[in-house]
């Protein structure tokens, strides 16, 4: 079994993690297409009205570019560090018809940006739950940085708590010719951290022919923890846009906590 991504898989120049995924992407739109697709579908109005450019932060497969990019007019660029995870994406926006064109992809993690001023719309759905809380924070202050006053930013909620007991969830199945895929999803606490195991299975009539299994961290964090975040980067919370997302807007003015009560604004 892979450990989840630690310092060995990550970059050793930047530190990202550009091993991660190597088992599970390509199981990633098999299992995942349908329903992430379904989710995204309600970005695309928020895309449509995006009139400086779109950042997706953990682009991943491009199964949410996908949406970004054909609702949108303006530069899309997509943040992917893991090497495996974005063969997929880049194989994506060459098969697809003017998509190539339109999106950037930037082999990096979104710490490294160097856009500026450059997006008014910013999208990371299914990220910033594995984010480590210091990396996460980083993120926001990265993110306030790189949208335009008043831009938005859109993410699906963390984790409120540690699951109580181990849990298991079956992802779904697909058939791929005469072999079916199958995935399952295990979770349970391991300190301040949620344990995520995904075992992959292809099974051909009655025999499981190939196994993987790829491990990952997420970490919760309670709603005051995260409008705590939040308005310290400099954002506002606006009303959810679907039941887990979070729609987010970068204040006019940056607030700067100063960590002595007070703050500073720039
Ligand atoms: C669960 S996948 C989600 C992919 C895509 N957003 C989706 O919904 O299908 C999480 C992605 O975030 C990426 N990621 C992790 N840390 C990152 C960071 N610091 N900056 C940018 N992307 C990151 C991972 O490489 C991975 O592709």
């Amino acid at each position: 079994m892979t450990e989840p991504a630690g310092p060995a898989s990550r970059c050793q120049t930047c530190g990202v993690p550009g091993g991660a995924y190597a088992l599970s992407a390509e199981f990633y739109d098999i299992l995942h297409a349908a329903s992430y697709r379904t989710h995204a579908a309600v970005l695309a109005g928020p895309a449509a009205a995006a009139r400086v450019g779109i950042l997706e932060l953990g682009a991943g497969t491009g199964l949410v570019t996908e949406t970004l990019a054909g609702a949108s007019s303006v530069p899309v660029h997509a943040v992917e560090p893991a090497t495996a995870m974005r063969s997929v994406l880049l194989s994506r926006l060459a098969a697809a018809d003017g998509l190539a064109g339109r999106v950037t992809v930037h082999a990096c993690a979104a710490q490294d940006l160097d856009l500026a001023g450059q997006v008014d719309l910013v999208v990371c759905l299914r990220v910033i739950a594995c984010l480590p809380p210091a990396e996460r924070r980083t993120v926001w202050r990265t993110l306030a940085g790189l949208l335009v006053p008043e831009g938005l930013l859109f993410f699906d909620r963390p984790p409120a708590r540690l699951p109580a007991a181990p849990r298991h969830h079956v992802l779904g199945e697909a058939r791929v010719g005469a072999d079916t895929y199958v995935g399952h999803l295990t979770e349970w606490p391991e300190d301040d951290r949620i344990r995520y195991v995904y075992t992959y299975l292809v099974r051909r009539e009655d025999r499981v022919v190939r196994r993987a299994q790829e491990a990952f961290h997420l970490w919760p964090m309670t709603r005051p923890t995260l409008d705590e975040e939040l308005a310290a980067a400099g954002f506002h919370v606006e009303d959810g846009l679907v039941q887990d997302m979070l729609k987010v807007r970068r204040l006019p003015v940056r607030r700067v906590f100063t960590g002595s009560g007070g703050h500073r604004v720039r």
